[in-house]
This record gives structure tokens, sequence and C-alpha cells, in this order.
């Protein structure tokens, strides 16, 4: 990993939702953006502050943390308020916030308990409308801006473990292109990076990730995309580089989306087919 910035961020700000650890996705952006010169506030659910573990990367990104819940459309009103008091107007918002709750507690897609299905879609899609609407209310990303969430291939394909997560995704994909338009109106871009199965505590929630991760690993053709490459491209849609590009899901994944079969994943199974027989 590149360990010395380009400066593709310096003088951005903007907010950062979804840092739980330093596997997250959002811890290994929040460092890559600290590094390329961008400022930024960190945000997460209100529980999450008793694990006490985000304060090492606010230390280390010279950040400020603001808890808010995701579903609750004061907390993000509130959070927008004080950083519009203590930073200003922004140029940037990462929503990499997810969660399946009936896939936490086991419940089979045939089986869905329905409220925690909407707290599925709450939680994982709605709150990217809720963060950008409030964002806008307050009249605060400036022209040039750019918000980027991040999606999983199982919005438009069936990963069977993946369950209501593909639904969730398959909503947020469509809220970056229904907002997309509306903010290119005012000069702001939004997109999606879709990105591999990642090792974090939510790739972690799916069961079966390990099958997933190594599928997958086994069919790219540049290998699983890790957090920290994430992290770098989600700097390039951050900067002034992509002004253009909005409305967009973007494989971040090594090639696997447009891959059928491998050579690699052929020979794997063969091999278990031997060994079978
Ligand atoms: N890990 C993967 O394999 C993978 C692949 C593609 C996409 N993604 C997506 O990347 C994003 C980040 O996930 P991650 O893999 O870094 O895992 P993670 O568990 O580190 O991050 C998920 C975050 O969502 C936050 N969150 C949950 N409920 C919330 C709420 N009500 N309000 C505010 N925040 C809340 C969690 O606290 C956590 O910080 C998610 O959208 C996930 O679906 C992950």
């Amino acid at each position: 990993m590149d360990t010395n910035g380009h400066g593709l961020l310096e003088g951005k700000k903007g907010v950062i939702f979804g840092a739980l650890n330093q596997d997250s996705l959002a811890w290994h952006i929040a460092e890559a953006v600290y590094r390329e010169g961008g400022r930024f506030v960190l945000s997460n659910a209100p529980v999450v502050s008793r694990a006490g573990t985000l304060e090492a990367l606010a230390e280390k990104t010279e950040s400020s943390i603001i808890w808010a819940d995701a579903t609750s459309s004061d907390q993000i009103t509130e959070l927008f308020s004080s950083v519009k008091e203590s930073l200003g107007n922004i140029d940037f918002i990462v929503h990499s916030i997810g969660m399946g709750m009936n896939i936490r507690k086991n419940r089979e897609y045939e089986d869905l308990q329905y409220e925690w299905y909407h707290k599925t879609l709450d939680i994982s899609a709605m709150s990217l409308h809720r963060i950008v609407r409030s964002a806008l209310d307050l009249e605060m990303i400036n022209k040039g801006g750019s918000v980027v969430a991040m999606t999983y291939l199982g919005s438009r394909r069936i990963f069977s473990k993946y369950s209501e997560m593909g639904d969730a995704k398959a909503l947020l994909e469509s809220i970056v292109r229904s907002f997309g338009y509306r903010l290119g109106q005012k000069g702001i871009r939004i997109n999606s990076i879709s990105q591999s199965p990642t090792a974090t505590t939510a790739g972690h929630g799916i069961s079966g990730f390990d099958s997933m991760y190594e599928f997958a690993e086994q069919i790219s053709p540049l290998g699983n995309a890790d957090a920290a490459s994430c992290a770098d491209y989600t700097v390039t849609l951050l900067s002034d580089l992509t002004r253009m590009v909005t409305m967009q899901t973007l494989y971040h994944d090594g090639g696997f989306s447009t891959m059928g079969v491998s050579d690699q994943l052929i020979e794997t199974l063969q091999a278990a087919l031997t060994a079978s027989s």
C-alpha cells in the first residue's frame, strides 16, 4: 500500500460513516482519505461507543466522532448541524453501513421476520437517502461534492446465503440512481462501490462467508480486492479526477463480476470430484 499521499483530497472535508474496527472498509477509507489530505468527522451508531474502538482512528486521523443511529432522522440531522458548525460545508460523504437482521438471527429468506427485514432495509439502504437528504436540507454539500456508498453484487445476482441483504443492496443502488439525478442538478455526484467479499465484522456475519470468499478468490483474475485497495478506489471517487462519474455501481472486485468460471475453480472442483469417487 502507498503510505505517502498525493494530496488528492487536499482541502476537502466530509463525513465517514461505518468504521467499527480495524477490519472495517470505512476504517481503511478514513486512513486513506486522511493520507490524501481530506479531513472529516467519523460517525457510527451510539451502541458502538461502548466498544471504545473508534477513538484510536479518530486520534490517528485528527477527527472528531459524532455518534448517530443511521435509522434516526433526528440524530442524522443533529449530526449534520454540528458538522456544519465545526467543519462548515462539506465535499464528501462515505456511507459504509450495513446490517442483515434476519441473517444475524439465522432466519432463512422464506421465513423472514418482517420487522427485522424492515430494519435491515432501513439500516442498509434507506439510511443513505436519510443521510443525503439531511445534508441537502442544510445546504451543506459543496458543488463538486461526492457521495460514495458500499454495495455488493448480491444486489443483482443471487448468492444464496446473502438473503435479505441482496434486497437491501438493490434498494441502495436504486437510491444512488434516483438521488443521482437530483444531485447532478446541483453539481454533486453519487456512486456505489461493489466490493469483493472482505473479512470484516459485517462480512463474517454472512453464513458461508469463507466459502463465498474462496469462490470469488478462485474466479477473480486479480483475486479478491482487499479493504486497503477499496479505500484507494474510494479516494479516487471522492477526488476531482472522477468529477463526471455519477449514478454508477462500480465494480471493485478483481474482475469477478465479468467472469463465468476459471481454470483454477475447474481444477479445484475436479480434484474434489476425484477425491470423492
Ligand atoms: N465485507 C464485505 O464482504 C462487503 C462486501 C461488499 C460490501 N460491503 C458493505 O460495506 C459496508 C461496510 O461493511 P464492512 O464490511 O466494513 O463491515 P463493518 O461491520 O465493519 O461495517 C458495518 C458498519 O455499519 C454500522 N452500522 C450498523 N447499524 C448501524 C446504524 N443503525 N447506524 C449507524 N451505523 C450502523 C456498524 O456499526 C459498522 O460500523 C456495508 O455496507 C457492507 O454491506 C461489505
